[in-house]
């Protein structure tokens, strides 16, 4: 198996190395095909981005190794969406079966895996068989626990079909379903064998998911990567239509970002907080509202809005820096707007995230474009005074353009 995965990466023409060598990428020059390395404690996968890539997943998974039965886990919509072009790549033989579920942020449960683990049974996949999700975020994390729990681990690859996932939730290993008690709250890492990211099953996706995907992207370059920063407000219509060049610069860009940090602290020690930068707000926003308002790059927009907003008033962001940045994020179009709850709603949404430790309430802030770092010291008043003047300075420049612009 190693033997086939070398031949294949020795066809590949090595165009780039991260300095701490721990993921890197090659070009498959003829197809613009990026293979991206994440390193984890079960061993290192690839990531294969690029357009086309889907036409020739039979192939990749084959270099994995010889599987009993192929099980590919999707819902409905994705398949209806994209299941040819994956069924054709694929090339599911009678030895392969598709399991559809319904993949709403409310089906990312317990009761899903059992339906799940329960189906693989009666479709007698076995400890040799391999899992294929193919679909967003919800099935990545659903699917990829039932299988970290399937007979206690069955190979597992990703799909993954919409931006977030793409460039974020399928990299890193987090798998999970929600309680009613909380998101996420019962999970495990469990690293995929590979990851198959194709930007053209991005086509069907709504435009209100894509932008939604675009926010933790324009996060990525807000915490690591200021070049990337300066492309996204050079480009940003280009990328909002889906231009297919724009995509296949921005999409393995992204995803190197995250191997890069998740390479570096695969179980969120400390150095993969920097990811959440916008995040404890975010979660707020979505909890208070049930989850119902917002799609969450939308609140993820709205929490690093405040987020640069706090580390200004902190002295740490520079004012050029926030400007720079709520610019950008508002280029995403209008949000749903901000609550209308008390800011001691808000805070008490955020001191029950799982993400706080003993009480302390935590932010990552910036002390510029493309770098960013955790901090528990943040005095309250100063967090109450920025969750109470955002979405009043906000809404009042959205006013202020609309009689400019209307
Ligand atoms: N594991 C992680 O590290 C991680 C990171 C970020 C987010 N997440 C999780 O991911 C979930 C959100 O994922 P998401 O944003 O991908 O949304 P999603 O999975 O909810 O998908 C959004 C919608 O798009 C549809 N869809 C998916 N692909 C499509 C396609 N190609 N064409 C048309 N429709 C398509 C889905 O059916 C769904 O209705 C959340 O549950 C979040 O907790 C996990
Ligand atoms: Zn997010």
């Amino acid at each position: 198996m190693v033997a086939r995965r070398n031949s294949a990466n020795a066809k590949c023409r090595l165009t780039m190395r991260c300095k701490r060598a721990m993921c890197y990428i090659q070009n498959v020059s003829s197809m613009k095909i990026k293979r991206i390395a994440v390193k984890s404690a079960a061993g290192p996968y690839f990531v294969v981005s690029g357009s086309g890539v889907i036409r020739r997943a039979a192939r990749e998974v084959a270099a994995l190794g010889r599987f009993s039965t192929v099980h590919v886990i999707s819902s409905p919509k994705v398949w209806r969406a994209v299941g040819k072009l994956v069924h054709r790549g694929l090339r599911l033989s009678k030895n392969s079966s598709v399991h559809l579920f319904d993949d709403a942020e409310s089906a990312k449960s317990l009761r899903s895996v059992e339906q799940i683990a329960r189906s693989l049974s009666r479709a007698r996949a076995d400890r040799m068989s391999l899992v294929v999700a193919v679909g967003g975020g919800v099935i990545g994390d659903v699917a990829g626990f039932a299988a970290s729990a399937y007979l206690r681990g069955v190979k597992l690859v990703h799909v993954p079909t919409t931006l977030v996932a793409q460039v974020d939730s399928s990299i890193g290993g987090k798998t999970g379903v929600n309680l009613p008690e909380g998101k996420n709250l019962i999970g495990a890492f469990y690293p995929p064998q590979l990851v198959l990211t194709d930007p053209q099953l991005l086509r069907t996706l709504s435009d209100r998911e894509f932008r939604g995907g675009l926010a933790e992207v324009i996060k990525h370059a807000v915490i690591a990567d200021a070049p990337m920063f300066a492309m996204l407000e050079k480009d940003m219509e280009k990328i909002l239509r889906r231009d297919r060049q724009a995509l296949g610069f921005l999409i393995p860009r992204n995803v190197q970002i995250k191997a890069r940090i998740v390479s570096r602290d695969e179980r969120e020690s400390g150095f993969r907080e920097v990811l959440n930068f916008g995040h404890t707000l975010a979660h707020a926003l979505e909890s208070v509202t049930k989850y119902r308002r917002y799609q969450h790059g939308e609140a993820v927009a709205w929490g690093m809005m405040a987020a640069a907003f706090l580390g200004h008033e902190l002295g740490l962001t520079p004012a050029d820096d926030v400007s720079r940045i709520v610019a950008l994020i508002r280029r995403l179009g209008s949000l749903p707007a901000w609550p209308r709850v008390p800011v001691t709603t808000l805070l008490d949404a955020m001191r029950s995230d799982k993400k706080v430790r003993s009480g302390v309430l935590r932010f990552v802030l910036l002390p510029r474009i493309g770098e960013a770092r955790s901090y528990d010291t943040v005095p309250l008043h100063v967090v109450e005074r920025v969750l109470h003047f955002t979405p009043r300075l906000i809404a009042a420049s959205e006013n202020h353009l609309g009689r400019r612009h209307g």
